[in-house]
């Protein structure tokens, strides 16, 4: 029987009550499948932990998390008690140390749910992010700090290796879904670095000539995105684009509590890193209200990568059936609690 070692970072805020939620589901499908067994150890870092201890998490954790197969995240930050960029540095530092360099989003409706355009056309697109370099590289400075004349430069960082490697990660996804590739630059206005992303997607395309490409600014592609949702497949877009876009892609789909995404090593050197879109959600943190599915649908991901494929199809299914029959959370129409939504897709697995 395989056997996965999962390391579990549920995080602050309602990272907590979905990395639960999450826990639970994989607990059932593992019971019910039998095919494979998971040794979950759970590590408690983030707001609280630097309250204890002065930091956010061990400073050894790449060496801690390096032996899982799989990393599942919660969510990190709590800005009231912490700032944002000391509680996201750990998950950036894992993203790219371990290479992750493929951001996986996908966004689609689930009949059941309504989605927050006035039209109830069928969204199904996967915004591929570049994760591991681009505008989310340490570099830059800040000089003559406080005063009048203080300055700071925050440089992005693409290299011909990085872009090819995401272009082609798109382009295999492509194959195997609608055979549509969107890339989004600011080509217009970033004159190097995006004028390169241009050069190299046209090098490729020829490698790729079944799929079809497209390129678009990426403020007529936040147009688009609520204009013409259904006309986007795969979507690839540096790391802040990428960024920005799947929430926006979470949000068109009915809400953000329902966006899995997977951060991926596809060399499998080092763990992959599977978690909501969403952030810990401070708002209703606490409330116990905050949608699981998005969690749920990100450790069906997990298992997937791992290659319990049957366990994350069963996931997949359980979820979309309790959507469908409105066993779901505010968010998105629904009236249950977390742990009740929860309950709904594992009483579907069951099934
Ligand atoms: P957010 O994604 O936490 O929340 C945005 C809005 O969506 C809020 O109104 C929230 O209530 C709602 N929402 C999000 N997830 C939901 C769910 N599962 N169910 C129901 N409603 C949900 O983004 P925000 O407010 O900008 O950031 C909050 C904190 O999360 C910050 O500290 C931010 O830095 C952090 N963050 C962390 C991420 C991560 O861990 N990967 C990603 C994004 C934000
Ligand atoms: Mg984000």
């Amino acid at each position: 029987m395989n056997s996965y070692k999962i390391a579990l970072y549920p995080g602050d805020g309602i990272g907590v009550d979905v990395t639960e939620a999450a826990e639970e589901v994989i607990r059932a499908v593992e019971k019910l499948d039998g095919g494979f067994s998971l040794d979950v150890t759970r590590y408690d870092w983030g707001v609280d932990y630097h309250a204890q201890r002065g930091e956010v998490a061990p400073s050894d954790l790449l060496a801690i998390l390096q032996p899982f197969d799989a990393i599942f995240l919660g969510a990190v930050g709590f800005p009231e008690k912490l700032p944002d960029h000391v509680t996201l540095e750990p998950l950036i530092k894992i993203r790219q140390a371990f290479d992750l360099y493929a951001c996986v989003r996908p966004a689609r409706t689930f009949p059941g749910v309504p989605s927050l355009l006035a039209s109830d056309k069928t969204i199904d697109m996967v915004v591929v992010r570049e994760n591991s370099e681009g505008e989310y590289v340490n570099q830059g400075g800040r000089f003559r700090i406080g005063r009048k004349e203080e300055t700071a430069t925050q440089t992005a960082l693409h290299t011909r290796a990085g872009v090819e490697r995401i272009l082609r990660f798109g382009f295999d996804l492509a194959r195997k879904r609608r055979g549509k590739l969107t890339m989004i630059t600011k080509s217009n206005a970033q004159k190097f670095s995006f004028v390169m992303w241009d050069e190299i997607l046209e090098e490729m395309a020829g490698e790729f000539s079944d799929v079809a490409t497209d390129k678009q600014h990426v403020d007529a592609a936040a147009m688009n995105f609520v204009r013409r949702p259904e006309s986007f497949d795969v979507v690839v877009a540096s790391n802040l684009f990428g960024d920005i876009l799947s929430d926006l892609s979470g949000a068109i789909t009915g809400s953000l509590g329902l966006n899995p995404s997977a951060n991926l090593d596809p060399s499998r050197r080092f763990p992959s890193l599977f978690e909501p879109v969403h952030g810990s959600a401070p708002d209703i943190a606490g409330k116990g209200i905050a949608n699981p599915v998005a969690a749920i649908l990100s450790a069906a991901s997990m298992l997937e990568w791992l290659g319990e494929d049957r366990a994350a199809e069963s996931v997949r299914t359980a979820t979309e059936r309790a959507l469908a029959n409105g066993e779901s959370t505010p968010d998105v129409g629904g009236s249950l609690s977390t742990l009740e939504a929860t309950r709904a897709i594992v009483k579907r697995l069951e099934e």
